[in-house]
C-alpha cells in the first residue's frame, strides 16, 4: 500500500516523543489526513505542494546540548504554517534567536495553569478561566525570540504560547495532544482549520472501497496466504482481502493450544459460516506443549512460541501452490515505531512476537492493507467490514498467548485452569457493561500456592491473577478501579467454579513502572 502524494496533507515531524502518535490521532481524528514523519525525511522531502501544515512533536533531545535534533531553516520560508510542541516550541525559539534555558527550576511535569497574555487565532475558543494543561518539560525558552509574541503564559513559564507577529508560525510548551489537557483538541481544530485553512479530507469507512481496489490492482490473479488468528487486525486484514480476490485468499489458523476458552473454535465458526473464508485449520497443541515443557523463563518462551509458530506456519503455506503474497495486519504505530527519530534504538523490554521475519525465507511479498492506519481506525474499518462485535471490539491478545500468563513452566493443567478462569471473568465484565470501559483485561496464573479453607478441608492450590487495564494504545497504562461488589462476586465465582484455584488477586500497577502483560 502507498501514502498519498496526491492527498492534501499535515505533516507531524517526529522528534522521538512517546506520544507523537496522538498527535496524529488528534489531527486524523479531526478529519484531516496527517502522516508522521522524521526530521531526517523532510529533509529530504521536494515537493512541498499538497503539505497544508506542519507539526514539530516534543522529543527527549535538547537544544542546549551540542547536538540536537533540528530542521532545515529554510522551511520557515515557505509560508507553510507551523506548529511546534513542547521541543517543537524550543527548536523553533532557539532558530530564531530566542534563549532557552536547562532549569531545574523552570522545568515542569504535570498539571499547570494557562493565564491569556494576548489574542491569537489558535486559542480562539480554547482559553477559558483557568485551562488546564499538561506539562512535561526540563528546558524552558527564557528570551522571547526576534518578531515573536507571547500569547499565554503559566506561573513558571513565562512563554508557554508565542506566536511569530508576521508569518504563521506557533510555539506551545504545554501538551495538547494528551487528555490531561482539558479542551486540547481546539488548539489542533484552531491550528488544522483557521491556520492551515485544510478542508476536511480523512474518513476512514470511505477508505474501504480504495483499499480493496488497491488490493485487486497489486494482487491480480494471484494467491494471498494470510495468518488468522481472530484478532481484530489479522480479522480485517482477511475481511478486506476476501472482499477484493475471494477464493484466492488462504488463510491458516494455527491452533498453539495457547488460546483462551473456545476462542480457536468460534473463531472458525464465524469466519467459515457467516464470512465463507477459506480457512486451513492447523492442530499444533501438543508440538508447543512438547517444547515448552519445564521451560520458565519468559523471553525463551517467547522465542520458543514464535519460532514455532513460525516453523508451522511456513510449512503448511509450502503445501499451496503460486502464493506470492504473504498479508499481515502491520499497523500505523508499528511502522512508527520501528524507525526513531534519531536512528537510536529505544530499549527492548519484551521480544514481540508476530509473524514477521517469514517473507524473507519464503520469498513472498507483503501485502499490509493497514499499513497507515491506526488501531481505533482499524475499527471503524471492521464495522464497514460487518466484522462482528465480539472481534471488532476484543481486547487485545498477545502473540504467545496464555503462555505469557501462566508464569514459569506450562503445562496442560495449568492452561486448563486459566482458561476457565479467564472465561469467568471476561463474561462478567461483559455482564456487568464493563469490558467495553477496559482496554485490556485478563487472568493469569502465578506460580505458587497458598493455604485455604473450602467446607472444612484445607486446600494448598494455585494464586489467580486479574488484571484490567485502561489506556490508549498499551505504551502506558493505569489499572481499572472496580467497584468493591465486582470484586466479591468475581473472586468468589472464581474460587468456587475453577478447581485448582483457592486465591484471586488483584494488580494494581500502571505502566510504567509495570508492564501490562506479566512476562
Ligand atoms: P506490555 O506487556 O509490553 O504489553 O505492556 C503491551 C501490549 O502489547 C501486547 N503484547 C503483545 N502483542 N505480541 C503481540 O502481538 C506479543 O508478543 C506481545 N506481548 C505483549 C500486550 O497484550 C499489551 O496489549
Amino acid at each position: 500500500m502507498r501514502f498519498h502524494k496526491e492527498r492534501e496533507k499535515v505533516l507531524i515531524i517526529d522528534f522521538g516523543s512517546q506520544v507523537t502518535k496522538l498527535i496524529g490521532r488528534n489531527v486524523r481524528e479531526l478529519g484531516v489526513y496527517s502522516e508522521i514523519i522524521t526530521p531526517n525525511q523532510l529533509r529530504k522531502l521536494e515537493n512541498f505542494d499538497k503539505i497544508k501544515g506542519l507539526i514539530l512533536s516534543g522529543g527527549p533531545s535538547s537544544v542546549v546540548s551540542k547536538k540536537y535534533q533540528t530542521i532545515p531553516k529554510k522551511i520557515f520560508d515557505k509560508k507553510i504554517p507551523i506548529l511546534g510542541i513542547c521541543y517543537g516550541l524550543q527548536l523553533i525559539a532557539k532558530l530564531f534567536g530566542g534563549k532557552i534555558k536547562p532549569s531545574k527550576k523552570s522545568r515542569e511535569f504535570g498539571r499547570a495553569f494557562l493565564i491569556k497574555k494576548n489574542n491569537s487565532l489558535l486559542i480562539k475558543k480554547f482559553i477559558k478561566k483557568n485551562n488546564l494543561v499538561w506539562m512535561s518539560h526540563e528546558d524552558a525558552v527564557i528570551k522571547l525570540p526576534k518578531n515573536f509574541k507571547t500569547v499565554a503564559s503559566t506561573i513558571n513559564s513565562k512563554l508557554t504560547i508565542i506566536e511569530h507577529t508576521k508569518k504563521k508560525i506557533y510555539g506551545i510548551q504545554f501538551h495538547p495532544e494528551v487528555t490531561h489537557t482539558e479542551n486540547g483538541k481546539q488548539i489542533f481544530k484552531n491550528f488544522l482549520f483557521l491556520i492551515c485553512k485544510i478542508k476536511k479530507n480523512w474518513n476512514i469507512s470511505s477508505q474501504k472501497e480504495r483499499l480493496i481496489k488497491e488490493i485487486k490492482e497489486i494482487v491480480k490473479e494471484s494467491k494471498v496466504i494470510c495468518a488468522l488468528s481472530g484478532g481484530v487486525d489479522s480479522s480485517v486484514v482477511a475481511l478486506l482481502i476476501n472482499q477484493a480476490i475471494k477464493k484466492n485468499l488462504i488463510c491458516i489458523m494455527v491452533d498453539t493450544g495457547l488460546m483462551r476458552k473456545d476462542e480457536f473454535k468460534d473463531t472458525y465458526k464465524i469466519f467459515k459460516k457467516k464470512y465463507k473464508l477459506n480457512i486451513k485449520l492447523i492442530n499444533s497443541s501438543k508440538l508447543f506443549l512438547k517444547k515448552l515443557k519445564n521451560i520458565s523463563e519468559p523471553e525463551k518462551k517467547r522465542k520458543i512460541i514464535g519460532k514455532l509458530f513460525v516453523e508451522v506456519f511456513e510449512k503448511e503455506s509450502r503445501k499451496f501452490k503460486d502464493i506470492k503474497f504473504l498479508a499481515q495486519g502491520t499497523l500505523y504505530p508499528d511502522i512508527i515505531e520501528s524507525r526513531t527519530a534519531t536512528g537510536s534504538k529505544t530499549s527492548k523490554i519484551k521480544s514481540h512476537h508476530n509473524v514477521g521475519g517469514l517473507p524473507k525465507k519464503m520469498r513472498l511479498k507483503l501485502l499490509e492493507p493497514l499499513k497507515e492506519f491506526f488501531k481505533d481506525e482499524v475499527r471503524i474499518l471492521g464495522n464497514s467490514l460487518n466484522l462482528v462485535d465480539s472481534i471488532n471490539y476484543k481486547h487485545p491478545f498477545p502473540g504467545p498467548g496464555l503462555g505469557i500468563r501462566i508464569v514459569g513452566s506450562i503445562t496442560s493443567q495449568k492452561i486448563k485452569i486459566l482458561q476457565e478462569a479467564d472465561y469467568i471473568y471476561i463474561n462478567e465484565l461483559k455482564k456487568n457493561n464493563l469490558y467495553n470501559k477496559i482496554w485490556q483485561a485478563y487472568a493469569a496464573l502465578l506460580p505458587i500456592k497458598t493455604v485455604g479453607v473450602m467446607g472444612d478441608s484445607r486446600t494448598y492450590e494455585n494464586i489467580c491473577l486479574l488484571r484490567a487495564v485502561t489506556s490508549i494504545d498499551g505504551m502506558t497504562a493505569d489499572y481499572y478501579s472496580f467497584p468493591k461488589n465486582f470484586f466479591d462476586k468475581i473472586s468468589n465465582k472464581i474460587v468456587n467454579n475453577v478447581k485448582g484455584i483457592n486465591r484471586v488477586v488483584y494488580d494494581i500497577t500502571s505502566k510504567p513502572p509495570s508492564t501490562i502483560e506479566l512476562e
